[in-house]
């Protein structure tokens, strides 16, 4: 079963917020794919995520490809972004080793450069619709047992 979930955000504290929210839903081995234009807020957004986990000084992966923190849960946090990358860039970055990873949750920035993401992600869509507001569409496959 598949549920949807619409969010209108109208400041940059407002989509942390959002973050903090959707952390209550994470779960590890989970993978979130975030996708929208640059400066949308997919990184604000996992700052908020990680923020509630107790990990704080989360920056944009854009040049660094990929951030690893670890909560003080034991919770390991995966924020990656694709943008400077291409197909055979993606394959040797070594995603796959973190997807269903049991203490894992991966974040990941400019998904369409991946070609074979899980087909269970959950996907986050980010649209700017004036400076300040943005739309968040969260886009999940819901289990069974939970539905
Ligand atoms: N409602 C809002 N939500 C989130 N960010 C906002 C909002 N309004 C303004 N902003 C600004 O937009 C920018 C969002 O930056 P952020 O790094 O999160 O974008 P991004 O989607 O990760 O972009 P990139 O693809 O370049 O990594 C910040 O400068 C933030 O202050
Ligand atoms: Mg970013």
């Amino acid at each position: 079963m598949m549920s949807e979930r619409v969010f209108i955000s109208h400041s940059e504290q407002d989509t942390r917020n959002f973050g903090v929210e959707f952390a209550k839903s994470l779960h590890a081995g989970m993978t979130i794919l975030l996708f929208g234009d640059l400066g949308t807020g997919k990184t604000v957004f996992v700052r908020g995520v990680c923020e509630v986990l107790g990990i704080s000084g989360v920056r944009s992966p854009s040049f660094t490809l990929i951030n690893e923190y670890k909560s003080p849960s034991g919770l390991y946090i995966i924020h990656s972004d694709l943008y400077r990358l291409d197909n055979e860039g993606v394959y040797a970055l070594g995603l796959e080793e973190y997807v269903d990873e049991r203490d894992c949750v991966l974040f990941v920035e400019w998904p369409e450069r991946w070609e074979n993401p899980p087909a269970n992600s959950t996907k986050i869509f980010f649209t700017a619709l004036n400076e300040n507001e943005r739309e968040i569409r969260i886009v999940s496959l819901k289990q069974e047992a939970d539905a």
